[in-house]
């Protein structure tokens, strides 16, 4: 039978790209975040739409708290809002320690800003299941 890990949380917000932001300074953070989140053991997903941003993160509580507190004063983006989080059974990406897609399609992320909670985590999952990915 499958137990949970301990503590394994994740967390799932949306932001805006800062206005004085350019576009191609999110292949920087991609980068930088993956080697990070390598070195906590966290792994998860990045979604751009060339505006918005939705990121996953899983992991240990504490890391996942301490990554979220640094992004959530990043300013190179704005708007950061919390959809959901808590624990978490099983990672949903082994193998990313930042995925990174962008989407064409700018109302999938302004659709997915309005949900919470299972909502939201019910609405990003099904986005990964239209971008054909496998974490
Ligand atoms: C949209 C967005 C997503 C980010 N995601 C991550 C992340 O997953 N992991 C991470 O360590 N930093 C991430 N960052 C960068 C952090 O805000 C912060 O700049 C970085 O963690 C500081 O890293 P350093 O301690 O190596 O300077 C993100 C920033 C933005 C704007």
């Amino acid at each position: 039978m499958h137990m949970p890990s301990s503590d394994l949380h994740e967390i799932i917000y949306v932001s805006t790209l800062a206005d004085d932001t350019p576009v191609r300074a999110v292949a920087d953070i991609a980068m930088q975040a993956r080697s990070n989140n390598h070195q906590s053991d966290i792994t998860g997903l990045l979604v751009f739409d060339g505006l918005h941003f939705c990121q996953q993160l899983e992991g240990g509580a504490q890391k996942v708290a301490a990554v979220m507190a640094r992004i959530q004063g990043d300013p190179r983006h704005r708007n950061v809002e919390v959809l959901h989080q808590g624990p978490l059974d099983q990672r949903r990406f082994r193998r990313f320690s930042l995925g990174y897609t962008s989407v064409e399609d700018i109302e999938l992320l302004e659709r997915l800003q309005r949900l919470k909670g299972q909502a939201a985590i019910d609405g990003f999952v099904a986005l990964l299941s239209g971008l054909d990915l496998d974490g």
